[in-house]
């Protein structure tokens, strides 16, 4: 059993329930790869998995990181911002994940903005299948983080209960400004009738 201590676990715990060998899903912030490697596992020789970034230094890293467990030929990484992200993955997918702020160990003065953030939730969502999900975790205590935060859980709190079950998990017995996770979940046809 993982230690559930911060948002990140409990994001990969729902992937490992979603996430089955011959899926197609995308991390659109790849950061320094640990996200991309568990979904790399998860799809299996047949999946298939498209990571984005902006930054050369996480691409690398990524790749070394897929590359040392054997796995790079699963993953399409993508240096660019994740809000093309419509245009360059075929829908559908059964997840998308995001893990908002900066690269961890890298320049803190590059973080996810909610002019691009935004856009690239919309195109996630567009590239959902039916039941498929969409992982985002916020880091309100971070600088800009606040404010990239408040406008994603407008956005979030503003989409259609009909055609989509939305989330929030976070720990109760932490700081305020501690990172927490937002779960979208594209509801079937047959839920939205
Ligand atoms: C918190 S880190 C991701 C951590 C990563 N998931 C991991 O497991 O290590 C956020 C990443 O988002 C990237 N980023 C910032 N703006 C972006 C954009 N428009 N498109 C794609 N990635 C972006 C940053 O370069 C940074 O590497």
């Amino acid at each position: 059993m993982p230690f559930l201590r911060g948002p990140v676990p409990l994001a990969h715990l729902l992937l490992r329930q979603v996430v089955k060998a011959g899926d197609r899903v995308v991390d659109a912030t790849c950061g320094n790869g640990k996200d991309t490697l568990l979904l790399a596992e998860l799809v299996g020789d047949g999946g298939q998995v498209w990571a984005f970034d902006i930054q050369p230094a996480a691409l690398a890293r990524t790749h070394q990181r897929l590359g040392a467990a054997g796995l790079a030929d699963r993953v399409t990484l993508l240096a660019c911002g994740h809000e093309t992200l419509s245009t360059r993955v075929p829908p559908p997918v059964c997840a998308v994940i995001f893990n908002l702020g900066w690269l961890p160990g890298g320049d803190r003065t590059i973080i996810t903005e909610p002019a691009t953030t935004l856009p690239a939730l919309e195109g996630a969502l567009h590239i959902l299948g039916e039941g498929g999900l969409l992982l985002i975790t916020c880091y309100p205590g971070h600088a800009g983080g606040d404010r990239e935060t408040e406008a994603v859980l407008a956005w979030a709190a503003d989409l259609d209960p009909q055609r989509f079950h939305v989330w929030r998990m976070g720990q109760l017995n932490v700081d305020q400004g501690a990172p927490f996770c937002l779960v979208v979940q594209k509801a079937t046809s047959h839920h939205a009738a």
